[in-house]
């Protein structure tokens, strides 16, 4: 089927036009001025005309870190393939990229092969898979080689979490010097688990159990040291360095030394790092600031993490913004750690509201249109290794648009998101600009607030290499 979409601004990483979208079936096949004799040709032969009057037109989102159905100390993160997807989808988000686990113990291909079975047939959107290696040895070193050839050209390592998926210095560095023989990028997760672990340790025994203390204990200098090492790690392995979920001023200091040095690392942050805080929402009474705990942990709001991460955006110190979804509930899930923060399960849920909370910084003149769809979309295709078959729209890119309403104004809250989560990590929040219609690969997922996707439309995206480097 043709479809025009016409009276739109066409918002790119470039900047902003006038511009119609011609679609054919599954793929954009041309940009067309509007009123040119070409657009009006278009417009005789479309099978389709969606008028895009007052709104933007922008590349589908893009996701690069979420935790869909994710195991995590004996319950599973609350969204399936499934939901996640359809409210991925509801938020204007178009593609995924989850992750498979090799835990200790285990060998790369099975659990590949696990999380693929787990995902196909079951997404509403594209999707692609990061693979963890949580045990770095002569088996999965030569794993990493062979799936960079199937696909995957994406490796995180974790400095946090002693016992489970941490990786010493030894690992990280193997595990660097095999990514840089084949290209592939090293995603990692920077923050000191040894030296975490002995405060919360500490913490516990003061009798400091509530939510909040999961902050305390995750210092920042532990957040920077360890992407200082990490990062001193991709200088003598020479790969490519992907630093995830970053959250505070220290931490940015050390990738935009980096950066400024020529190296080739990279950074993410993530919409709680820019919106929430430690006092606020970590800090509520009770029991309710396990709502919040993620890892890294939201910072002070004394100090100046969110303008110093607003400026990382705008000055490309920070690449990307992702979600890290990776929601819990609190009935059951989140109160496994009711007496002991140790026990809560990190993550917060977000999928659904990354472009909506991000567009907050253009509406707030931190960063504008073209910067937005950037961060969103472009980036995380060319970081790993989809564009420009995704996050842009062109003749032979993925027919995955979105039109997006400037003007419209609601209220986010667990009684109108999608995701399977009983609460909102942004209730009440006031956000101005919606999504209004979603085309994944050319098929309308979100039309008019009616949701008419389908499970299983989503495919299984094998990737190439960045093309993000220096
Ligand atoms: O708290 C978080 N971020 N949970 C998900 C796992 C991870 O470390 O990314
Ligand atoms: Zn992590
Ligand atoms: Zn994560």
């Amino acid at each position: 089927m043709t479809l025009l979409i016409k009276n739109g601004t066409l918002i790119s990483a470039t900047g902003t036009s006038l511009t119609d979208v011609l679609v054919d079936g599954e793929t954009v096949v041309a940009l067309l001025q509007p009123g040119s004799t070409l657009a009006e040709a278009a417009e005789a032969g479309a099978e389709r005309v969606m008028d895009a009057t007052g709104r933007y037109v922008l590349p589908g989102g893009v996701d690069v870190h979420t935790h869909m159905q994710l195991p995590v100390a004996g319950t599973t993160s609350s969204d399936t393939f499934e939901s996640g997807t359809t409210a991925a989808a509801w938020g204007g988000t178009t593609t995924i990229i989850d992750f498979a686990t090799q835990a200790k113990g285990e060998l790369v291909r099975p659990s590949l092969e696990a999380r693929m079975a787990e995902a196909e047939g079951n997404c509403a959107i594209d999707y692609g898979l990061h693979m963890v290696i949580g045990d770095v040895d002569q088996a999965s070193l030569k794993e990493m080689t062979v799936l960079v050839d199937e696909g995957i050209s994406s490796f995180k390592l974790f400095m946090a979490y002693p016992g489970t998926m941490y990786s010493d210095d030894g690992d990280i560095l193997r595990a660097m010097l095999n990514a840089s023989e084949t290209g592939a990028m090293i995603m990692m997760h920077a923050e000191n688990g040894i030296a975490i672990d002995v405060l919360a340790e500490r913490a516990a025994a003061r009798g400091e159990t509530d939510p909040v203390n999961h902050g305390y204990v995750r210092r920042e200098e532990l957040e920077s040291e360890a992407t200082h090492r990490a990062i001193q790690l991709a200088k003598v392995g020479a790969s490519p360095l992907y630093i995830v979920h970053l959250s505070a001023s220290g931490a940015l200091e050390e990738v935009v030394r980096a950066r400024d040095a020529g190296a080739n690392v990279f950074a993410e942050t993530c919409p709680q790092y820019l919106h929430l805080n430690l006092e606020d929402h970590l800090g509520l009474p009770g029991f309710e600031g396990a709502k919040y705990v993620c890892s890294t942990p939201l910072r002070s709001k004394h100090e100046h993490h969110h303008a110093d991460l607003w400026r990382g955006l705008r000055t490309d110190d920070l690449s990307v913004v992702s979600t890290d979804h990776c929601p819990f509930c609190m009935k059951d899930q989140k109160e496994m750690g009711r007496n002991d923060f140790r026990f809560i399960p990190n993550g917060i849920g977000g999928v659904e509201h990354r472009m909506d909370l991000i567009y907050q910084g253009v509406v707030q003149g931190e960063i504008s249109l073209a910067r937005w769809v950037e961060l969103c979309a472009t980036t995380p295709a060319r970081m790993f290794g989809l564009y420009p078959r995704k996050g842009v729209i062109q003749p032979g890119s993925d027919a995955d648009i979105v039109l997006y309403d400037p003007e419209a104004s609601w209220t986010i809250s667990v009684d109108n998101h999608h995701m399977n989560l009983d609460y909102s990590a942004y209730e009440g929040f006031e956000v101005q600009g919606r999504v209004d219609t979603v085309l994944s690969r050319g098929q309308v997922v979100v039309e008019k607030n009616t949701y008419v996707g389908t499970k299983g439309h989503g495919r299984y995206l094998r990737r190439g290499l960045t093309n993000y480097l220096k």
